[in-house]
């Protein structure tokens, strides 16, 4: 008798769902993220369904490890909405059994009313957007909410999610690496399982940028910066949360799962304005990567899926050392670096035979990368440069 043959499983897919919409525009947000008096809720979910109906198509015969909805602020979404778009993903596609279901939340007292209706529609991890712990850096950085409020929100979200993860800003004018060191050690008082810490950055468009630019502000020099960071890093890893990517830090297992498969370069839909999408094409010989972008006004996504069912302004296969390259600016933002097998499985090439010896050799020297038989790494000191690496080993 021979033994039934199993089926090969299916490969994981990320389902990321953008909400484009926020209470008011913060200065130093670039995100695709804006301002409207009223939000047809019950146009946008079926839009938002339509969309998703055109993402199973585009990549079918996936496992479903990851929905996040992220902006915007999801937490403006009708709790409904939410439900339904995870009702329908589990319709549309095989769900892993440990689905991770993250939303990112703004901590205002309003939105924090609806964090147990959220949980029912089956979110299990959100992601707060604190900012930052004092009064004075809130108003900055033009937040709706209180400190007070951020804490009271932390406490409701551990009440309700079975995982939540808070993010700060840091490095902003004023702020010196004694009072950011006082700064995480209360968010460590308050953390989980997961913290995300950003320095600040001005982006081009936004009115930080603009303000910046006339000398409004100044913000830390580049020694300062570079020791908030590394102080960041030690004082996280000691608590047990070590970094696990440049700006996320979690316990051991505790890492964002949709994140890591952006970063590992594996499938993920994007659904909603803006929405990127980067999954294996089967439907072309050799599998390709298929990279899809959706329009990013919010009238002219909603009016594009009404019309088509689809708002999808780009797809197009990246190959070659396009999908190469692609996948080393994500994966060497890892701690653990990039998997020589796993990349090789998705981007088409192993990393060290595609950059070959002579451009890996003095970065390797210099203490910027590491390489063995089953890992390339940037080192600490390698991705607090990230940038300026990629362009060594991408020029
Ligand atoms: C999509 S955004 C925000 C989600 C949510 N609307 C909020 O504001 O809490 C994700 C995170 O990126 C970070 N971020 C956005 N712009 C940034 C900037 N210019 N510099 C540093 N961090 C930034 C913030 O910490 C923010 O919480
Ligand atoms: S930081 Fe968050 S709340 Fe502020 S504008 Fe950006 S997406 Fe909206």
């Amino acid at each position: 008798m021979t033994a039934p043959r199993l089926a090969p499983p299916l490969a994981p897919l990320g389902v990321y769902i953008h909400w484009p919409f926020c209470k008011s525009k913060c200065p130093y947000c670039d995100f695709n993220s804006h301002v409207r008096d009223g939000v047809e809720q019950a146009r946008w979910r079926k839009a938002l369904l339509a969309e998703l109906e055109h993402a199973a198509r585009e990549a079918p015969q996936r496992r479903v490890e990851t929905i996040f909805f992220g902006g915007g602020t999801p937490s403006l979404m009708a709790p409904e909405t939410v439900g339904a778009v995870i009702a329908r993903t589990r319709q549309l596609w095989d769900t892993a059994p440990d689905v991770e279901i993250t939303l990112e939340a703004n901590p205002t007292s309003v939105e924090q009313t609806k964090f147990a209706a959220l949980a029912d529609a089956g979110v299990n991890r959100v992601s707060l957007g604190v900012q930052a712990l004092d009064p004075a850096a809130l108003a900055f950085l033009g937040r709706e909410h209180s400190a007070d409020e951020a804490l009271q929100a932390i406490e409701t979200a551990r009440r309700h999610f079975a995982r939540y993860s808070f993010d700060l800003i840091y490095s902003r004018p004023g702020q010196t690496p004694d009072a950011w060191s006082a700064e995480l050690d209360r968010a460590l008082a308050l953390a989980g399982e997961h913290l995300s810490l950003y320095q600040l950055t001005i982006e081009r468009g936004t009115r930080f940028f603009a303000e910046h630019a006339r000398g409004g502000f100044v913000l830390p020099g580049e020694e300062e910066a570079a020791e908030m960071f590394e102080r960041t890093q030690a004082r996280l890893e000691a608590a047990g949360l070590p970094a696990y990517e440049i700006s996320n830090h979690a316990r051991p297992g505790a890492a964002c799962r949709h994140n890591l498969i952006y970063w590992r370069y594996q499938d993920y839909v994007g659904i909603g304005p803006g929405a990127h999408g980067r999954f294996a094409d089967r439907v072309q010989a050799g599998e390709t990567k298929r990279a899809t972008r959706r329009t990013s006004g919010p009238e002219n996504w909603l009016e594009a899926v009404e019309r088509e069912g689809h708002g999808t302004v780009e797809s197009s296969a990246v190959t070659g050392q396009d999908r190469v390259e692609e996948a080393l600016m994500m994966g060497l933002r890892l701690a653990d670096g990039i998997d020589r097998a796993l990349f090789a499985s998705v981007a088409g090439a192993d990393p060290v035979e595609a950059l070959g010896e002579a451009k890996l050799a003095p970065l390797v020297e210099a203490g910027f990368l590491e390489v063995d038989a089953t890992h390339l790494t940037a080192t600490p000191a390698g991705r607090q440069r990230l940038n300026a690496l990629l362009e060594r080993l991408i020029a």
